[in-house]
């Protein structure tokens, strides 16, 4: 049987509340549709997520999460930059599927060499790593701690679960937790540790050039880039789990996450922009 993308919620009680930098009066929920049933879910959206709602024309908020017809969408009332949303089957991600997938850095990082790896991905984001490496065979855990994003990611694994060609590659490989993953990790029941644990925390605000795409600004403003110790917060947890290879991707000339009493990275894979590091908290580990 195929199964399709999941989400698991975590309890409140389960659930630190994070500092997100993009306060609720900068963003509304709006609908770009005059059918009932768009109309409905930005209404429950609005409710659940204790957001305005407002009219898509408006540009009283810099951001407004756009239900439309099709998907979900994130868009910047203020920027020439387009809506920003999850898509796994078309467009830039859907051409980059088409492409040797076990090449990318991020297989050769994650230790990938052609059997199904546990991967627990800390910071899912829109996704795209996280479906990479399903893609690949592996069983990922993603997990996503800021709302309004793993409402973006559960869209576009819903659409990625409605095309039969996506559903039979993932086959139920990549589940959703919406959450705090430090918290996750710290509740680990014995036993169940994955592979590897990935992280790819928001990059530092000097490096968030240009060059930077869309889909990393517009995640900025709404998550926050890490200005405090975010980063190594998350590595400090992915260490004390006890898993043996933890990779960090990085912007390219960024410093070494480094964490006192553990080891530096042991390997790394150099991109154009960005890199992964990889890390052998054991001490020991092969490339
Ligand atoms: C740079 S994005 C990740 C992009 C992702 N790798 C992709 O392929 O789309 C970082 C994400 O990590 C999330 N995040 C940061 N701290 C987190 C935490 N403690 N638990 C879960 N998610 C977290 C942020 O909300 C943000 O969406």
């Amino acid at each position: 049987m195929v199964r399709m993308p999941h989400t698991d919620r975590m309890t409140d009680a389960d659930r630190t509340t994070p500092e997100h930098s993009a306060p609720t009066s900068a963003i509304a929920v709006c609908c770009d549709s005059d059918r009932a049933t768009p109309r409905q879910r930005a209404d429950e959206l609005a409710r659940h997520l204790a957001l305005p709602r407002a009219d898509c024309a408006s540009r009283d908020y810099p951001l407004l999460l756009a239900v439309t017809d099709d998907r979900l969408e994130l868009r910047q009332t203020d920027s020439a930059d387009g809506a920003v949303f999850c898509e796994f089957t078309e467009g830039r991600f859907g051409y980059r599927r088409t492409l040797p997938l076990a090449h990318e850095l991020l297989a050769r990082a994650v230790g990938f060499k052609g059997q199904p790896l546990d991967v627990i991905d800390m910071t899912a984001g829109l996704g795209r790593d996280a479906m990479v490496l399903s893609l690949l065979g592996c069983h990922v855990t993603a997990i996503e701690s800021h709302p309004v994003v793993s409402e973006l990611l559960e869209d576009g694994l819903r659409r990625a679960g409605r095309d039969p060609e996506t559903a039979r590659s993932i086959a139920g490989r990549l589940q959703l937790v919406r959450g705090d993953a430090e918290q996750y990790l710290a509740a680990l029941p014995t036993g169940t540790l994955p592979d590897v644990i990935y992280l790819d925390p928001m990059f530092p605000p000097r490096t968030q050039s240009a060059l930077m795409k869309k889909e990393l600004r517009a995640l900025a403003r709404l998550v926050g880039a890490d200005i405090g110790d975010g980063a190594h917060r998350l590595l400090r947890a992915a260490f004390a789990t006890g898993c043996r290879r933890v990779v960090v991707k990085r912007p390219r000339k960024a410093p070494d996450l480094l964490i006192p009493g553990w080891p530096p990275p042991g390997a790394r894979f150099e991109g154009r922009a960005a890199r992964f590091d990889v890390y052998f908290p054991a001490g020991v580990g092969a490339t």
